[in-house]
């Protein structure tokens, strides 16, 4: 299906709110927006209490203005259903649609996303007001896509979640006893012995049990999926050519399975604020959303103009709203929308940035708004053929789950951490790296890095067994291969499932304290980096070393234990390799840092952002000097260049 409907054209625009504003507003908006050379907006996603302000009352009649005006404008309206931010009347009529917490506090309205995606009355509310909509716009001019919902990604913990929890649970499991032995409910009495006493994980006095808690993130992202499948169905009776999508947001709280659902939107729509590292980050979302689009064009659906870096909103540098705007289009977004067009006056996100901000057109941000509107049009060409991606990065949201289990060896154990760190050391050196599932097809990649994959089955352990087999090159970090699927510990040393693979065997776990560091030595000696944040005790079963910890007493620095752990650790092996079939695989059971990381792999630094498609190159100085693009272009700090390689 052609998305959105009737364009040929990158998307260029952002969330529009005109509920928000006078009508006398919206005039001077769509001029603005022309202005801006913006082509298409996100309508509706929380109007919700003013689309039916009573139960069963509908007032259109605003956005049926809304609607004429952008359309009019040439502007194409990728219109929401507001069901992520029900009205109060809804929670005071079904207070069982209300959410409740882990301890058992039912929310109340006043913020959004204040429901529980299992209850009945908010399904049927939900696909109410769907079905109220699409009869009403099936045939406007201006609808190009549906936006269903807004970043699913809701927690609840009500008894009808429980109702479904079950239901689910009986589904994946069968019977009661394979639950009771996949949870391992031996330990501290929790055998199950009927189905009702099963519970989503709810506050409970120590820790809760691990399998249960994961399973209770699958059955959300599943049940969450459920929700939208239902709005879909209604969209699709109406409106059967009209393309349907949802907002991935990012975050580990997140209980969606985004490749799961990538299989049910017509197109992948992500979220991106960059926090700490915009161009890193930057490059790791747009790479991740192509993972999950499998390759075909996906949406940046909203960015901010500035950084939300957490503490603070910090301006973008000039030129870096266009800069990460293309490196998201290099790595094949088809498109550049924001949060939002203009800059609220009030509400919640009155703080939050806009296209139009508070000081209104006459800004730089407005001004540089406009270029990047003026420059897009010309790219379409370049984003024709695919990325290309010499390497990939293994990515499998359900490791990340089961990382954030309570009771593991650290509780400093990040998954992002490490899949970022990973995804970092190729793109710092110039390497456009795919993510890829555990279960995909490798062999194109000339390396695959493994960053923390705890949960392995042994169809994804055997799929990367065939990988180097074939001559590729696995680099597998420490935390990999450790659980089954069911977050069961595979015994007999770590990491249980690719120990024959890489030629070692792990006895133990040593992490490190935050300040540890203990020196890595290569065979003759030489020094050869540094291992942070965990150690580990390897055993050479097959591998050999290519960098041993240092740690003669005295030697880590530290002021924990690490010191203790160095002086264990002293001459053992810290990195192997591995020759198997055609191919290597490397084992690194630190934290290097991303120097060492990026030596060991033989890259070089890269000043530039590169990114390869067919014969276009896409080429972005994020950097404070000049820097020239092989084959010769001078690209100024701040500048950014897409071209033809012959014309280079
Ligand atoms: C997004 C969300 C928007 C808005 C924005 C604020 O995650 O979808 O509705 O809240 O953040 O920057």
């Amino acid at each position: 299906m052609d998305w959105p409907r009737g364009f040929g054209g990158l998307c260029y625009g952002g969330d529009y709110n005109p509920e928000q504003w006078p009508e006398e507003v919206w005039k001077e908006d769509v001029e603005l927006m022309r202005r801006a050379g913006v082509n298409l907006v996100s309508v509706g996603v929380f109007s919700w209490a003013r689309l039916e302000p009573a139960p069963g009352v509908h007032d259109f009649g605003w956005l049926d203005r809304v609607l004429d005006l952008l359309h009019t404008g040439g502007i194409g309206v990728n219109l929401a259903t507001p069901t992520a931010s029900p009205p109060p009347w809804f929670g005071l009529a079904h207070p069982d649609a209300l959410t409740v917490t882990a301890s058992g506090v039912r929310l109340t309205h006043g913020s959004r996303d204040t429901y529980c995606v299992s209850a009945p009355p908010y399904r049927d509310a939900s696909a109410r007001i769907t079905r109220a909509l699409a009869e009403r716009y099936r045939d406007h001019p201006a609808l190009a896509m549906w936006h269903v919902h807004n970043e699913y990604g809701t927690w609840c913990h009500c008894d009808h979640v429980a109702a479904a929890f079950r239901t689910w649970l009986q589904a994946r499991h069968g019977t009661l006893d394979t639950l009771n032995d996949l949870w391992t409910t031996s330990f501290w009495s929790q055998h199950y012995s009927a189905w009702e006493q099963v519970m989503p994980p709810r506050a409970t006095q120590y820790l809760p049990n691990p399998a249960q808690t994961l399973d209770f993130r699958r059955f959300l992202s599943d049940e969450m999926l459920d929700c939208f499948r239902e709005q879909k169905a209604v969209l699709r009776e109406l409106t059967p050519d009209v393309p349907v999508t949802t907002n991935f947001v990012f975050g580990d709280w997140v209980p969606v399975n985004q490749r799961h659902w990538a299989r049910e939107v017509d197109l992948v729509a992500i979220d991106h604020y960059p926090a700490a590292d915009p161009p890193a980050e930057t490059a790791f979302g747009a790479d991740l959303a192509r993972c999950w689009s499998g390759g075909e064009p996906w949406l940046l659906m909203e960015q901010a103009v500035v950084t939300y870096t957490g503490p603070r909103m910090v301006p973008k540098r000039p030129g870096e709203i266009a800069r990460l705007s293309l490196s998201h289009i290099a790595r094949g977004s088809r498109g550049a929308m924001f949060f939002q067009w203009r800059a609220s006056r009030g509400g919640a996100e009155l703080w939050h940035s806009g296209m139009v901000p508070h000081a209104g057109q006459d800004s730089r941000i407005f001004r540089e708004i406009c270029e990047l509107g003026a420059l897009l049009p010309a790219l379409r060409e370049a984003t024709l053929a695919p990325v290309e991606a010499e390497a990939a990065v293994l990515w499998d949201v359900e490791s990340g789950w089961a990382l954030q289990s309570p009771g593991l060896p650290s509780t400093e154990l990040s998954y992002l951490d490490a899949v970022r760190q990973a995804h970092r050391v190729l793109y710092r050196h110039g390497v456009t790296a795919d993510f890829a599932h555990p279960s995909a097809d490798l062999s194109a990649y000339r390396m695959v890095l493994v960053p923390s994959l705890y949960l392995l089955s042994d169809a994804d352990a055997e799929n990367l067994r065939r990988y180097v087999e074939g001559g590729g090159t696995l680099v597998v970090s420490y935390l990999s291969g450790i659980a089954d699927e069911h977050a069961r510990i595979r015994l007999g040393g770590y990491p249980g499932a690719l120990r024959d693979l890489l030629g070692i065997r792990v006895e133990e776990f040593h992490p490190l304290a935050p300040d540890a560091a203990i020196p890595l030595s290569a065979p003759g000696g030489d020094p050869v980096g540094t291992a942070t944040f965990w150690s580990e005790h390897v055993h050479l079963e097959g591998a050999e070393a290519l960098a041993h910890y240092g740690g003669a007493p005295g030697t880590a620095k530290d002021t924990g234990t690490a010191g203790a752990t160095g002086a264990a650790l002293a001459g053992l092996p810290a990195v192997t390799r591995h020759r198997h079939g055609s191919g290597t695989a490397l084992y690194i059971s630190t934290r290097l840092t991303d120097d060492t990381y990026a030596r060991l792999l033989g890259l070089e630094p890269s000043p530039l952002e590169l990114v390869r498609r067919g014969e276009w190159l896409f080429a972005i100085n994020h950097g404070d000097d000049g820097q020239v693009v092989p084959g010769g272009l001078r690209l100024p700090a701040g500048s950014h260049a897409v071209q033809k390689m012959r014309e280079i």
